[in-house]
């Protein structure tokens, strides 16, 4: 049975359940190692991911999709079946992340491009052969004294455009990840207008390259106080702050945005998607493509010993559903506390 784009991107934002973005690259997961004293090898990090992908329950009734890294989407579990396999078995999507990682960029410092376009096409091709059926490209900007530059927004909303008609062409749906990061002092109103920016940008790209709306899912960062704000916006004003910014840039055509967590505490990103939710009636589905706030007391719990992955599962498998509840707008405390 074969999907169309539509109907991928609609899968990957069905109701209750959202996307577990495990692609970390080698370097990113050698930091998370790095917390938990685990040596950074291919072994550890495929039975740290089998271990999620196993927690089958969780992921039958809270993961739609799971973005994964190209190492991953190639490895095999310790009984030789390919991890991608398991995913698709318990019914979610196998996605996989696209870009080449972030760059310098010229002529604006502290700013970075994320590359990746050469050679886009072919990658897309082989990845398709290997069960992707979605991609991930992630742009960064920073809120910083002077930036971001119009020069950074403009490349990075460029780029996102190009890797996603590349993709849709190519035959899978594009996660198009335009991340402003929280990183800073600046203030939640701060956060709100560069997003808005970041966001006009981005759309007027899509718009511009020929992208298909409905085929896209959208990844954005949540509107919030930088961490190193003297004034932290309570978790209402996070929640209204986004839909708002949201409600101005994103066309109704997008079928679904799923949030990254960026460095919020893990309940923090499950009640802020909560309290989004509960607002609605909202244009587009809103939920969750979380990797931090899905993994962190998952990996705490695992501390890459075999005998603490029933614990691991456990972990991931709570913070899963909860965010499951909040992707329906069906999340409370006592539910967190309940089954915690
Ligand atoms: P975080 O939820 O940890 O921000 O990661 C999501 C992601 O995929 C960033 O590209």
């Amino acid at each position: 049975m074969t999907m169309t784009l539509e109907q991928v991107a609609e899968a990957m934002v069905a109701p209750g359940k959202g996307i577990l973005a495990a692609d970390e690259s080698s370097g990113t997961i050698k930091r998370r190692f790095d917390s938990i004293k685990v040596e950074n090898t291919e072994e550890n990090r495929r039975d740290y991911r089998e271990m999620l992908f196993r927690s089958t329950d969780a992921m039958k009734t809270a993961i739609s999709g799971v973005i994964l890294y190209d190492e991953t989407i190639r490895q095999k579990a310790k009984d030789g079946t390919p991890l991608a396999k398991i995913i698709a078995d318990t019914g979610a999507l196998p996605g996989i992340k696209v870009d080449g990682g972030t760059k310098p960029l010229q002529f604006c410092k502290g700013e970075v491009v994320t590359e990746g376009l050469d050679g886009l096409p072919g990658r897309v091709k082989e990845y398709v052969g290997l069960g992707a059926k979605f991609a991930k490209w992630r742009a960064v900007i920073d809120i910083g004294q002077g930036i971001p530059s119009y020069t950074c927004i403009k490349a990075n909303a460029h780029a996102l455009a190009r890797y996603a008609a590349i993709c849709i062409e190519g035959g899978l749906v594009p996660i198009v990840e335009p991340e402003v990061l929280m990183d800073g002092a600046h203030d939640i109103d701060r956060c709100a207008e560069v997003t808005e920016w970041v966001l006009k940008e981005v759309y007027q790209e899509l718009y511009y390259n020929r992208v298909v709306l409905e085929q896209t899912i959208l990844k954005p960062n949540m509107v919030i106080a930088g961490k190193q704000s003297a004034r932290q916006a309570s978790r209402a004003e996070v929640a209204e702050k986004t839909v708002k910014v949201l409600k101005r840039c994103v066309p109704a055509a997008v079928p679904g945005i799923a949030f990254l967590s960026g460095g919020q505490s893990d309940e923090d990103a499950t009640a802020h998607l909560h309290l989004m939710n509960a607002m609605g009636p909202l244009p587009w589905k809103l939920s969750f493509s979380y990797g931090r706030a899905l993994q962190a007391a998952a990996l705490k719990a695992w501390s890459g010993k075999a005998e603490n992955f029933a614990a691991g599962q456990r972990a991931f498998s709570h913070r899963a559903k909860m965010n499951g509840l909040a992707a329906a707008g069906k999340w409370s405390e006592q539910k967190e506390k309940a089954v915690a």
